[in-house]
This record gives structure tokens, C-alpha cells and sequence, in this order.
């Protein structure tokens, strides 16, 4: 059976039982700030178990269903075992008050035994516990009627409770169904809305959610399937990166990852994220470079012995064609594996750029890391700060040196350097706090725009003396000492509307104060930073920093985002002092 085959019976199946068929939702939630990436099916349809949205005007129906492609990166660690994946597609069926636990259980008990011919190995079901909500034995009652022979195992909220998504929201006890001991179908049944505070008040309708792996039902309806990377959703690049390490000895688990972080950079690519040092973005470099070292010829190709002496991570040696990722063979594979899903189709060519994009950054980075290395320093914190060496890559480097690297140290670093970057963001716009609305964001880059392209017009002694940014407009104040010909304002406007136009990428990184001052990074007169600052580049095509300013963001990831710069009034605040305000239409 193959994957296709599971996803169009499944989604039959429901559909012919009066399910509307829902696409996929996108991997990043629309309206959900508090998670990172959709992880359930159940996401999407919050407002309709919550009442806020009305099933029946939407879908024209109380039921529905969908395959959703999910990202959970909490397993990371786990990923290039037999099921362990960061990226994942779910079956679900979701009822909004159209049916209860009687159907849901009948539904999953008829597709999995009748449909796909698979036999259930035993369900489990929710046991009461010291949380007050009660055990399920309406569930037991249920499974029992449907085949008396089933064994049923009762578990507490560890194991049988789902949710919910985020800081608050729907969730309730769930049924789950295993198959040669592995948990094949999460049945929830969605009764609670877990507060903010932590308490689980009745939700006025009762709703039915429920998840199923695809990747991992394949495995159990694939005939000779053994693991997630032998269905034919993996099995084709894997065989691919057979072909393509050359002589080296082929390491299955890591090839294992290389196309497990491949795929889902992919994925999330076409759902228009972009890597950066921020939330999905810093996922989706982390991603792209856990598999880059992974691959030999990347670090080899530098040369050094630190990387040659270790005893590589990756046992896959591919060689980077020309101009060419050395992922390219591993994306075009995937390509072929999804064309007849929606996916990937219509970014291609943005997927390749966006991902060899990186890998180019991450190969200059790991240039000037090195450098550092030689000099005789490993700090993990500054390597990936500055140089975004991932951690597996320091430690790879520090072993053969006998050097001892204190992980505990370093994630505490990390997760303060975040810590940190919030409380900048926080502070961004002087006179308010941080303003995430897109149009101000937008403004926001086109105000580092701004000051680049005075430096580089008017002359590099112009400096920002104030500024003041709305979601109509932004306003800069600067140092220089005459009124800017008309010349010098379209010239301005040209220069900036050409950054927009090259499509360059904004990237964020943490530095220590002193290497941000070292570089020249702009910074806000007369203001106190922190030992550790956050400094916003915008590059151009070749690597180089057309812009670097000391700032908390947030900024767009990258130029193409904004529209047209246009700059509405020049004139003097006081002596030696001049103002512009501008627009982006
Ligand atoms: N929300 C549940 C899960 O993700 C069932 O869909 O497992």
C-alpha cells in the first residue's frame, strides 16, 4: 500500500460519512502567536470547538476531515530511529457537536480492521487521576460492545489526556489505538478548555479530534516495511544518498537525518519561512545546518584538520556540483515523492535558492569559525552565535582535542541570549513598547534602509539621531549639515527601492558589545546596550553588509517584503539636524 493510496482512502472514508474534506492547513498557524508551527490536526478548527466560529456557515457540515502536515522538532534527538520524524502528515477526522465518542470509536475500529485489514493489538483508555476529571468508562463500554475479545489498558493524564496546543485551549481525555505495540491513532475527546490558568472548565459543545501518523500507519499497512525511512516517502532518497556517497562508508542514521531535516526544510520553506536567529526561522537554519555537517565534503572542503581529525559525523560524502547545493539530488527526490500533493509544487525554485542560500552562509561562517578555532578558543556559545556552528559540530571539533564541552553551560547561555532578545525586542520603538503589526515591521527594515542609503548618498558622517516609527509611516532624525537637494532624495529613494528589489535577506545575530562596536554596527547615540546585543544585517547577494545596526527588531526576513519607498518630507528639526518621513506604498 502506498502512501497515496492511505491518504485518498482515508479521506474517502470519511467523506462518504458525511465529512467535508478541509485542505491542509500551513505549517506556521495563522492566528495562533502562542506555537511555533501547527502540530496537530485539531489546530486549524480551535474556534469551532470553542463556539467562536460556527462550523456549519464554514464547511457546510458539523464534521470534517483532513490530512495536516505537522513540524514537532521536541523529539529532535530521537529522529533517525525507526519512527521518531520532524515533519509529518495526520489523518484526522474532527467533529464540532456532530458526533461523540460512540461514532468516533466505531469509525476508527471499522477503517483500521475492515479497510486496511490490520489488526488492533489493544486500546487504551483514560483513568481518573488526583486532576478530578473522571475515568472513561463509556470508551471501555464502547470497545467492548464493538469486540468483546480486545484488551483495554487505562492510563493517567500522562498518557491519555491531549492538549492543549499552546498556553490554553481545548483538550480532553483521549482512546488510542496500537498495532504491534506502536500508537497508531490518538482519539481525543475534546470536552475541556484548559485556561491560562491551568483549569479545565466544561466546553459547552463536545468535540471529537483525532490524529493518526501516516508515515507510521505505513509501516504497518506497507507490505516488507520495517521502519518510517523504508515507505516510499523516504525510501527513494535514501536510496539516492546511497548513490551519492562516494566511498565513504554509508552511515544509515545519519543519512536517516540528512533526509528527515531535508524534508521538512523543504516543507517549511514552501510555507514561507526563511531561516534566520528567530522562532520558526531559527528552527528551519538549525534544521538545514544539523544536516549540512552531516554531510563530509561541506566541512572538508575547508580543510581543517579539526574536522578532518574527527571522526566525521556523517560517513556520507556527496559532492557539491558547481553552484549547486549538495542537497540538490535529495530536494528534487522529495519533489518527485510529493509532486501529486499539493505541497511543494508551485516554490520550487524559491525552496533550492532559499536552502543553498544557507548553506552558502553557513560555509562562510564556518570559514571565519574555524579561523577562530585556530587561534585555540572553542566557545560553543560564541561559535554559534556569531558563526552558527550547531552545537553536534563544536563537540565533533572539541573531542579529538581532548577539550571538555559543558553542555549544561551552553544551554543555559542560549536560553538566556533568548531571554534577552525578547526584553530587546520589547524595547524596540523608543516611547512604546515592541509593535508587531506587519506594517510597522516593514517600516521598521526600510528605516535601517533609510540610514544605509544616506551613508552611502549623502556621506558616511550622517548619523541617526532620533526615530519614530507608525504603521503609516516612519520618521528619522540625522545628523547633516544641509538640506538634501532633490537629487539626493531620489537618488535615496532609488538606492532603497533597489535593496527592496534584489530580495535581500534581514538576519539577526547575537554578538558580545564589544565585537558589534568592533564591526561598526550602527548604534543609538548615548544609549547604554547590554554585554550582549543584537545586531541586524541586511545582506546583498555576495555575503556583504549593507546594513548593520544595533536593534531588538522585529524586522521582515527579507526586503522583497516591503513595497515602494517613497519619502514624503525633508526638513530641519534644528541646526545640523535634518528629519525625513517616509511611506511604503
Ligand atoms: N490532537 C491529537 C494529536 O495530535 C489528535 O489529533 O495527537
Amino acid at each position: 500500500m502506498t502512501s497515496e493510496d492511505i491518504r485518498s482512502r482515508f479521506l474517502k472514508f470519511f467523506e462518504s460519512r458525511g465529512h467535508k474534506l478541509v485542505p491542509s492547513a500551513s505549517l506556521v498557524p495563522e492566528n495562533d502567536p502562542s506555537v511555533l508551527f501547527t502540530t496537530a490536526g485539531m489546530q486549524q478548527f480551535k474556534p469551532y470547538y470553542t463556539g467562536a466560529k460556527n462550523p456549519e456557515a464554514d464547511f457546510n457540515s458539523k464534521n470534517v476531515t483532513t490530512v495536516q502536515k505537522c513540524v514537532r522538532t521536541g523529539d529532535i534527538d530521537e529522529v533517525g530511529d525507526d519512527t521518531h520524524l520532524t515533519f509529518f502528515e495526520m489523518l484526522g477526522n474532527f467533529s464540532f457537536g456532530g458526533y461523540w465518542k460512540k461514532e468516533a470509536i466505531a469509525y476508527a475500529h471499522e477503517f483500521i480492521t475492515k479497510e486496511l485489514g490490520l489488526a488492533i493489538d489493544y486500546v487504551s483508555i483514560f483513568k481518573d487521576d488526583e486532576s478530578g476529571i473522571p475515568a472513561d468508562e463509556e470508551s471501555r463500554e464502547i470497545w467492548k460492545s464493538i469486540d468483546s475479545n480486545l484488551t483495554v489498558t487505562e492510563h493517567k493524564k500522562e498518557d491519555n489526556f491531549w492538549g492543549p496546543t499552546g498556553d490554553e485551549g481545548p483538550c480532553g481525555p483521549t482512546t488510542e489505538i496500537y498495532i504491534n505495540g506502536v500508537e497508531i491513532w490518538n482519539i481525543v475527546f475534546n470536552e475541556y478548555y484548559k485556561t491560562k490558568e491551568g483549569q479545565y472548565t466544561p466546553l459547552e459543545t463536545k468535540g471529537i479530534d483525532t490524529g493518526m501518523g501516516l508515515e507510521r500507519l505505513l509501516v504497518q499497512a506497507g507490505a516488507g516495511v520495517n521502519n518510517v525511512y523504508e515507505t516510499d516517502l523516504f525510501d527513494p532518497v535514501l536510496e539516492i544518498l546511497k548513490k551519492l556517497s562516494l566511498g565513504g562508508e554509508y552511515h544509515e542514521q545519519n543519512a536517516r537525518i540528512v533526509a528527515d531535516h531535508v524534508r521538512t526544510s523543504i516543507m517549511l520553506v514552501s510555507d514561507g519561512v526563511l531561516p534566520s536567529n528567530k522562532d520558526q526561522g531559527y528552527i528551519l537554519r538549525r534544521l538545514i545546518r544539523r544536516a549540512l555537517v552531516r554531510i563530509r565534503p561541506l566541512a572538508g572542503s575547508f580543510a581543517h584538520e579539526a574536522v578532518h581529525a574527527s571522526a566525521s559525523p556523517t560517513g556520507l560524502e556527496i559532492e557539491p556540483a558547481g553552484s549547486r547545493s549538495v542537497f540538490h539530488e535529495i530536494i528534487e527526490g522529495f519533489f518527485e515523492i510529493y509532486k501529486n500533493t499539493a505541497y511543494l509544487n508551485e516554490n520550487k525554485k524559491h525552496i533550492k535558492e532559499v536552502i543553498f542560500d544557507e548553506e552558502i552562509k553557513f560555509r562562510k561562517g564556518l570559514e571565519n569559525g574555524f579561523k577562530e578555532i585556530d587561534k585555540g578558543t572553542i566557545d560553543p556559545f560564541i561559535l554559534w552565535t556569531t558563526h552558527g556552528f550547531p552545537i553536534e559540530l563544536t563537540m565533533e571539533i572539541a573531542k579529538p582535542k581532548g577539550i571538555h564541552i559543558d553542555l549544561e553551560d551552553f544551554n543555559r547561555k542560549i536560553s538566556e541570549h533568548q531571554k534577552l532578545s525578547q526584553t530587546a525586542s520589547a524595547g524596540m520603538f523608543k516611547g512604546g513598547l515592541a509593535n508587531h503589526e506587519p506594517a510597522t515591521v516593514e517600516l521598521h527594515t526600510a528605516h535601517h534602509l533609510l540610514l544605509a542609503a544616506l551613508q552611502e548618498i549623502v556621506g558616511p558622517s550622517v548619523k541617526q539621531r532620533g526615530s519614530n516609527i507608525t504603521e503609516e509611516r516612519l520618521r528619522m532624525d540625522f545628523v547633516c549639515d544641509h538640506k538634501l537637494t532633490d537629487e539626493e532624495k531620489q537618488k535615496v529613494e532609488a538606492w532603497v527601492n533597489d535593496k527592496i528589489a534584489q530580495g535581500l535577506n534581514v538576519v539577526r545575530r547575537e554578538m558580545p558589545l564589544a565585537e558589534a562596536e568592533k564591526i561598526g554596527a550602527e548604534m543609538e547615540f548615548g544609549a547604554k546596550y547590554p554585554e550582549t546585543v543584537s545586531v541586524y544585517f541586511i545582506e546583498d547577494k555576495d555575503g556583504n553588509h549593507i546594513s548593520k545596526e544595533f536593534c531588538g527588531g522585529p524586522h521582515v526576513s527579507n526586503t522583497s517584503e516591503l513595497g515602494h519607498f517613497k519619502i514624503l518630507k525633508e526638513e530641519a528639526v534644528s541646526a545640523g539636524v535634518r528629519r525625513i518621513k517616509a511611506v511604503l506604498g
